[in-house]
């Protein structure tokens, strides 16, 4: 008995060393963590639990054979993440540089499975150099087994990817179907073909961080959520991001315990600028609504025009979804449309219910946009909200013109509440261009051709750039002063939480892609 004892022991503790001492201190060098120090971060402590610390790689090729780890480069398994069931697979790149091998593949899918069966979010942590070079086929298969999973679980229970390192290739296409990325600033980096590749195909020189760093892909390309600064930075935004979530699709997100106090914020009277032109920052009006610091805004640095995140109101998770007029007067672009409609689609899958700030001119013009297929990026913006069967609420701050007031929630494709503060415009265009158009012969009539244009705009923006006309129509439910905003939502919130609607049976619907 002792000598087997002995045996596991030993077993147990090369499993731990990863790719031996050598390899961990390089890690640690480059500023990385290791897989297991990162799972000690994540998890809370003493709860991991680990799956398949002795399985080992199958390959003979190449003397293979005679290098093996225990664990065979992912440390794999499930805790508990602030109390709550969450699996986790840790790639350790001090393993063959945790490069995804046969088995290696095997361990992240069979965590998968348990998660979905289970019902729980899933968390993977990315260092890894891609398919196992010496392995061949059976690693680009197990990559596969990996996104045909992932695509399974999409919308079934949570998904996230934490880039810690290297993510090159084919490799990346597993993260890019999860819910959520993070990258980390300086450390991480992802792309389809690496800089070489890319010199010798196009002749550019460029970086890995310039090409595929956190900042790139959370700033221009929007590939990453989340640029973090550091690894433990990144863990953290992964358990934050978790507590607004529910286990899966099925389960509704935990509540904190809250009580009433006076919701009236009469900060909000005063944000809107005198100038309906003027800019003003849309995080402040979200700020003053929401339960205090409970804002955890997603893809922060890209396609600012819209602001979307996390919040809680009266304890509740909410998403978030608002035009920012500080930002390209808060204009929908194709950026703006497909970061609003992943978001929406993230928070129907997960029932979280939605909250709308609309302050939008419209759509941006331009041989850009039209080129780049405005037209069908806009419309997963406006598919995302008809489909969306969560509770959804409207607050129409200024402007809501032309097709954007269709597509910001608007009570025609299903909101459930639309709210308009007095400052609100809802018209088909603002009040200059719309004088020029319908009073043409009159402007050009007159002698004073710019008197006539402006009195003439006065006269449309008396007549629709007003809250009252789509009110008396009830396409506005209530015009409220904005300090009561807050106390409005959380009534309206409270009265839609057992809301059901069963959309139309389907096998799936056809977004535009
Ligand atoms: C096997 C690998 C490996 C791999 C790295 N290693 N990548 N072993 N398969 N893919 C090993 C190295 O031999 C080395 O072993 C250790 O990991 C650390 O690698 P280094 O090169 O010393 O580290 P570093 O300088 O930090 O560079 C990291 C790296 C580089 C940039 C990731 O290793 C690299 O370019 N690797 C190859 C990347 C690649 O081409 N992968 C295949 C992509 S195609 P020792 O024993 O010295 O510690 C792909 C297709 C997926 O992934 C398709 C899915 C559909």
């Amino acid at each position: 008995m002792d000598n087997r004892i002995k045996l596991l022991k030993q077993k147990q503790a090369e499993a731990l060393l990863g790719g031996g001492k050598a390899r961990i201190e390089s890690q640690h060098k480059k500023g990385k963590l290791t897989a297991r120090e990162r799972i000690h971060f994540l998890m809370d402590e003493g709860s991991f639990q680990e799956i398949g610390m002795l399985v080992a790689h199958r390959s003979v090729d190449f003397g293979m054979e005679k290098e093996k780890y225990p664990g065979d480069g992912v440390v794999t398994g499930y805790g508990t993440i602030n109390g709550r069931l969450v699996y986790v697979f840790s790639q350790d790149f001090t393993v063959f540089g945790g490069s995804l091998s046969e088995t290696h593949a095997e361990k992240i899918c069979k965590i998968m499975e348990l998660a979905m069966k289970n019902g729980a979010p899933v968390v993977g942590l990315n260092d890894s150099g891609g398919a196992r070079i010496q392995e061949g086929v059976v690693s680009l298969g197990g990559y596969a087994d990996i996104f045909y999973r992932n695509t399974m679980a999409s919308g079934v229970i949570p998904q996230i990817s934490a880039i810690m390192g290297p993510c090159a290739g084919g490799a990346v296409y597993s993260p890019a179907i999860t819910d959520f990325i993070l990258m980390v600033e300086n450390t991480s980096y992802m792309f389809v073909t690496g800089p070489n590749v890319v010199k010798t195909v196009t002749h550019e020189v460029v970086t890995s961080e310039e090409l595929g760093g956190a900042t790139t892909h959370a700033t221009k390309s929007g590939v990453t959520h989340f640029a973090c600064a550091n690894e433990i930075s990144a863990i953290q935004h992964v358990k934050q991001l978790l507590s607004y979530m529910p286990q899966n699709c099925e389960d509704t997100a935990p509540a904190l315990p809250y009580e009433t106090q006076n919701e009236i914020r009469p900060e909000l009277n005063t944000i809107m600028p005198e100038n309906n032109s003027q800019p003003y920052d849309i995080r402040e009006v979200i700020n003053h609504v929401i339960d205090a610091d409970s804002f955890l805004e997603v893809h922060k640095d890209f396609a600012e025009n819209i602001v979307v995140g996390f919040a809680r109101l009266a304890g509740r998770s909410i998403g978030i979804v608002a035009n920012q007029p500080a930002f390209l007067a808060g204009v929908l672009d194709i950026h703006s449309s497909t970061k609003g409609a992943r978001f929406v689609r993230f928070c129907d899958s997960f029932n979280i219910p939605l909250l709308v700030f609309e302050d939008v001119p419209g759509f941006l013009p331009g041989t850009d946009q039209e080129w780049n297929a405005i037209i069908t990026n806009g419309a997963k913006l406006l598919y995302a909200f008809c489909e969306a069967t969560v509770p959804r609420i409207t607050v129409i701050t200024r402007k809501a013109y032309g097709g954007a007031y269709d597509v910001m929630n608007s009570k025609h494709i299903g909101a459930d509440m639309n709210f308009a503060w007095p400052t609100a415009e809802i018209a088909v265009m603002g009040a200059k261009g719309a004088a020029e158009i319908i009073f043409k012969r009159e402007i050009n009539a007159a002698e004073d051709k710019e008197a006539k244009w402006r009195e003439m705009e006065q006269l449309y923006s008396d007549t629709f750039a007003n809250p009252y006309r789509a009110a008396e129509r009830g396409f506005v439910d209530e015009v409220i002063l904005p300090e009561v905003t807050r106390l409005k939502l959380i009534h309206a919130f409270k009265m839609l939480e057992n809301k059901v609607v069963n959309n139309p049976r389907k096998k799936h619907g056809n977004i535009p892609l």
